[in-house]
């Protein structure tokens, strides 16, 4: 069931998400070549609580950190740790989640660690533009999956692959909620939108071939083919005036 917000709540929804939008800010400035990502996790917690929120992610079905860190083959979900150390040349995901006055937050952005390869920028700037486009379409009276089919029309155009087994999803008083929203399949299909949904988009794409798997930690997720992946997410609002990205500055 798709739980529609009221007006008063898609504001709380928008302070849980700006706090997102900051922290991303934050952290962004201090990804550079000698940084461990458990180093980032940890401003990033203090970060959100400073807001006055939670950091949603941690002690999720037992998640350990705060902030999901991802290099390069990982896709998402990575684990922070003091011997992950951010080199030149790597791209870094970085998801982040906050809790606040009842309400969920996420928002996920990938970075190049100083100069990266010409195919590592195109990977981020068409994830980027991927995301970009799946939102122009989360329009009132559109369906569900033109938002899908929009970001893999995309992603294939430029020569890359979406994953699959991983999906956005509503967004609301749980972190995840229903509708799911895959990044591929055909026009036309799934819920109309309303006013009043909340979406987490969120294309994870891959230089190769779709497939992931799981590392021995059960969180990571990597590529099949060792390929580099990145990944964006906003949470949007749907308006009769077109979608609202809330977790935007
Ligand atoms: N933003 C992700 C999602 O939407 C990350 C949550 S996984 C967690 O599913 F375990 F770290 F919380
Ligand atoms: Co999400």
């Amino acid at each position: 069931m798709i739980i529609l917000k009221s007006p008063r709540e898609i504001n709380i929804m928008r302070d849980a998400n700006k706090i997102v939008a900051e922290t991303h800010q934050y952290l962004k400035e201090l990804i550079k070549p000698g940084i461990s990502t458990a180093e980032l996790d940890k401003k990033g917690e203090k970060f959100i609580k400073k807001n006055g929120a939670e950091p949603s992610f941690k002690g999720y079905r037992g998640y350990p950190g705060s902030v999901c860190i991802s290099i390069n083959e990982e896709v998402v979900h990575g684990i922070a740790s003091e011997k992950r150390i951010l080199k030149e040349g790597d791209i870094v995901s970085l998801d982040i989640g906050t809790f606040y006055e009842g309400f969920n937050g996420d928002a996920a952005r990938t970075h190049p660690v100083g100069k990266v390869s010409k195919q590592a920028q195109k990977l981020i700037d068409v994830t980027k533009k991927a995301l970009e486009q799946g939102i122009k379409k989360a329009l009132y009276k559109n369906r569900l999956s033109d938002i899908s089919h929009t970001i893999q029309k995309y992603v294939e155009k430029k020569g890359f692959s979406v994953v699959k087994e991983y999906v956005g999803h509503g967004i609301g008083r749980d972190m995840h909620e229903d509708p799911q929203i895959p990044n591929f399949g055909s026009p036309g299909h799934g819920p109309l939108l309303k006013e009043g949904m909340t979406l987490a988009i969120e294309p994870m794409v891959n230089i190769g071939k779709y497939k992931v798997e799981i590392l021995n930690d059960k969180w990571t997720v990597v590529t099949e083919d060792g390929s580099l992946s990145a990944h964006f997410e906003d949470t949007i609002a749907i308006t009769k005036n077109g979608p609202e990205v809330l977790s935007k500055l």
